[in-house]
């Protein structure tokens, strides 16, 4: 594996997983593979468990780490080719993304979608660039359609708690205050798709995630029945894909609570996390013994570090 931005990259997805639970056994078994190299961390964005676990992951490799917040620890970055450059952005990505691959051995990016153009948005035009012009494997840390690191994470957790081969998930939208990005919700329908789940997405109307991750998968708009017999329920918000970037909705009536969780099979309660608590899910349901928020959580250094290991071995 060279980069790793999505499912689509891992060869083998039972072998990964194997890979991941190994680490998780063994984390420092493998020191011997980052020594002497050096991972470098960019965040466009703000992040707690992701710099954090991935940091980590790569340290328990023996790898050495450096972490640039760009437009606060560094210069501010342009991306757009053609422009003239007479605003407050003094560096182009064009010059700095293969000055920071002479620096490293791997780069983790973390560059959410801006909303301002779906098309931009979609082509995934920053991380592009990175996988373009570094010369060096390229980790995806939530860009701006997935979040493949934080999938990887979700798909650990449900394989050591489900009760049958192929469980019942259901991916609900929840109501935020703010527009949020579809990439945890891409990402999340095209693991469990991969892993053939059975697998219920459920939202308001206008909430629909784009053809290239639903094709042929129906959505249920009920979210009661969409709960009926599920193993495990995968709470996030998103902003519209049809309309843009747009909130449509702010129904609380969409929060998770211990109603809702009733109608399932005893499910499990998942999200990525960061929550706003009492907007995607009540006090009740995140503190009760069904969450597993925090276990989804831990699994995020173990699925990086299997990610960064994977990679490891081929260069
Ligand atoms: N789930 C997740 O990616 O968390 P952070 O945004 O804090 O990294």
């Amino acid at each position: 594996m060279r980069h790793f931005t999505s499912v689509n990259d891992i060869p083998d997805l039972r072998k990964a997983l194997d890979v991941a639970f190994d680490v998780r056994n063994n984390p420092f078994a493998y020191s011997h593979l980052g020594k002497n190299k050096t991972m470098v961390l960019i965040f466009f964005n703000s992040s707690l468990r992701t710099r954090l676990s991935t940091q980590k992951a790569a340290m328990n490799l023996g790898m050495n780490t450096m972490v640039l917040n760009v437009n606060e620890d560094g210069w501010k970055m342009e991306s757009e080719l053609g422009v003239v450059m007479d605003g407050d952005k003094p560096e182009h990505l064009r010059e700095a993304i293969p000055v920071i691959g002479e620096y490293c051995d791997i780069i983790g990016v973390r560059s959410f979608a801006r909303f301002e153009s779906r098309e931009d948005d979609y082509q995934e035009k920053i991380l592009n660039q990175f996988i373009q012009y570094s010369g060096v494997p390229v980790v995806s840390m939530e860009a701006a359609t997935r979040h493949p690191l934080q999938s990887f994470a979700d798909l650990m957790t449900i394989e050591e708690l489900k009760s049958r081969p192929r469980p019942k998930v259901v991916l609900t939208w929840a109501p935020h205050p703010r527009a949020l990005p579809q990439a945890v919700p891409n990402s999340f329908v095209e693991w469990m798709r991969k892993a053939d789940y059975d697998l219920v997405v459920t939202h308001p109307e206008g909430y629909e995630l784009a053809p290239e991750f639903m094709d042929g998968l129906q959505v249920e708009y009920d979210q009661r029945k969409a709960f009926e017999g599920a193993e495990f329920i995968y709470a996030k918000n998103w902003a519209s894909y049809t309309h843009y970037g747009q909130i449509l909705s702010k129904d609380r009536s969409w929060t998770v609570d211990q109603a809702k969780m009733d109608l399932t099979d005893n499910a499990k309660f998942m999200h990525c996390l960061p929550v706003r608590r009492n907007m995607i899910v009540t006090d009740e349901v995140i503190d009760s013994p069904a969450s597993v928020v925090i276990r989804e959580a831990a699994n995020r250094e173990w699925s990086a570090q299997a990610v960064l290991k994977m990679i490891l071995e081929g260069l």
